[in-house]
């Protein structure tokens, strides 16, 4: 019997919709939707949808549209990460292992952003290599 695909929802948070304009120093150029075609196409046998809003609610909401229904999430956060009580109680309420993505290295960065709310929700963490931290996450989803 052929195998099922793999479903896997990528979100993202905060101001992350401007990703190609967004202070490209620390974010780079790359839009959001070239990296999440590029991802497409380089796993055929996956099934991606992606998510993005600047509304705390609305991410939670999406976590538990998906959260026992999909094989796994990537989630970029943004700067909720380190505020949100909410999406740390909403990453733990869900069955969907759920991996943080930082773009940035964001232990090189302001001290404020050196505390996630998330992380000990999450099964594990990428950040620091770029655009690339999606593909890294999904890889290690897939290897779960
Ligand atoms: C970010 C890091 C956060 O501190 C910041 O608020 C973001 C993006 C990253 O991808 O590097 O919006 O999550």
């Amino acid at each position: 019997m052929a195998e099922q695909k793999k479903h896997i929802l990528v979100l993202n948070g905060p101001n992350l919709n401007l990703l190609g304009r967004r202070e490209p120093n620390i974010y780079g150029n790359d839009t959001m939707e070239a990296v999440f075609i590029s991802l497409q196409g380089r796993y055929p046998d996956v099934d991606f949808e992606y998510c993005q809003s600047n509304v705390e609610g609305e991410l939670i909401n999406k976590l538990h549209e998906v959260g026992f229904v999909y094989d796994g999430i990537v989630f970029n956060a943004g700067a909720y990460t380190h505020t949100s009580v909410a999406l740390h109680d909403a990453i733990k309420a869900i069955s969907a292992p759920v991996v943080e993505v930082h773009i940035s290295n964001v232990y090189q960065r302001e001290t404020y952003r050196h505390a996630s709310l998330i992380t000990s929700a999450c099964v594990g963490v990428i950040g620091g290599f770029g655009m690339d931290s999606y593909r890294l996450a999904i890889e290690a989803l897939l290897a779960l």
